[in-house]
């Protein structure tokens, strides 16, 4: 069994932020989601992997991911040229994907179930593709499924405009090679695309196996639908573990599942967790509440939040206080005693509400 993740596309926006780098890498409770990916597929057994990537983003995620050494799988990146559909990223695959079921599985997609129960079914049961459903709100932005009285699935459309059903489907898909002739036959769709969906559409038109189990638990769509803090409150709520490698002074008071990342110094402040915090930072006589994260190489001095993100090199002073946010790279939020007037030098599709 082979895993094939898909780790293309152009940077493009991520919600709330204009992000320039892959959407993949955006980091969740400080880690990129396409570590998650990957570790779910490493704990199911599934340890060769190819990785889709794209000219536009394709050298940060190989420098990023590395050859996966560290969750001992073996990594073969695969360029993709141009965006051409997810069919498409499979069939750019295919001399390495050769003769073998494989996994399928979108990196920017966040789930919380282990992959293993379904991968073992699909083996099981003989099927020649199984894929994964979960109710939405807005169907019309995936691929959805419709099932017949029997709960058998009958037919799969991509973004319909009248959804026959809110069951979408998740981006992780189990394939036998029966995949590949039907990607063959396959037409672009109104978007241009390959589409993977009519493919498994194909194969259910042929007769072949195809069933599908729903998936219990959240999944997060980051590149569509859930913003960077709802992903984030979720994952420290539910995986977030106590971890403390820097350093905490005799003045600090550090409660719950709190972790701090090497050379990290917490001085004469509280932190209740669920918080992650990363590497080299300094926290200074401020309050961390729960449910935030702080990226690498951050400054908070004499500042309260909770219930937040900041990515990396982010710089806070005296700020009283601060929840809900999201706060992008290198951003700095201070304020100063002698200026009575707000002065802000903002990015593109900035909030500020105060
Ligand atoms: C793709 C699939 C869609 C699926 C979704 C899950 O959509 O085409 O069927 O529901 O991923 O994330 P896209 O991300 O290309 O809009």
């Amino acid at each position: 069994m082979k895993g094939l993740i898909l780790s293309g596309g152009k940077g493009t926006r991520l919600r709330p932020l204009t992000h320039t780098a892959a959407k993949q890498l955006v980091p969740v409770a400080n880690k990129p989601i396409l570590f998650y990916v990957i570790e779910n597929l490493a704990r199911a057994g599934v340890t060769d992997l190819g990785i889709i990537i794209s000219p536009e983003t394709g050298e940060s995620v190989q420098e990023a991911v590395g050859d996966g050494s560290r969750w001992q799988v073996a990594i073969t990146y695969i360029w993709q040229k141009e965006p051409g559909g997810l069919a498409h990223a499979v069939k750019t695959a295919r001399p390495f994907l050769q003769d073998s079921p494989f996994v399928m599985y979108l990196g920017d997609n966040l789930i919380s179930s282990n992959i293993s129960a379904f991968l073992q079914s699909f083996t099981q049961d003989d099927l020649d593709a199984l894929i994964l459903l979960k109710e939405v709100e807005n169907p019309r932005q995936f691929g959805i499924a419709e099932l017949n009285e029997q709960g058998r699935l009958i037919r799969l459309v991509e973004k319909p405009q009248d959804p026959p059903s809110n069951l979408a489907l998740v981006g992780v898909y189990f394939f036998t090679p029966a995949i590949h002739p039907a990607i063959d036959n396959l037409s672009p769709s109104w978007r241009g695309e390959l589409e993977i969906t009519d493919a498994i559409q194909w194969l259910l038109d042929s007769g072949k196996r195809v069933d599908w189990r729903r998936l219990e638990g959240w999944w997060l769509d980051t590149g569509k639908k859930d913003d960077l803090l709802t992903a984030n409150t979720q994952v420290l709520d539910e995986w977030s573990r106590r971890d403390i490698q820097g350093e905490i002074d005799a003045g600090s008071q550090v409660t719950g599942r709190v972790a701090v990342g090497p050379r990290t110094r917490v001085i004469n402040s509280t932190i209740r967790g669920p918080v992650t915090i990363g590497a080299d930072c300094v926290i200074k006589d401020s309050f961390i509440g729960p449910f935030t994260s702080i990226g690498d190489h951050s400054q908070v001095e004499a500042s309260v939040l909770e219930h937040s993100v900041l990515l990396s090199h982010v710089t806070l002073f005296q700020v009283d206080r601060l929840e809900d946010s999201l706060i992008g790279k290198n951003a700095r939020v201070a304020r100063h005693n002698r200026h009575r007037s707000l002065q802000l030098l903002l990015g593109d599709d900035t909030v500020v509400e105060f």
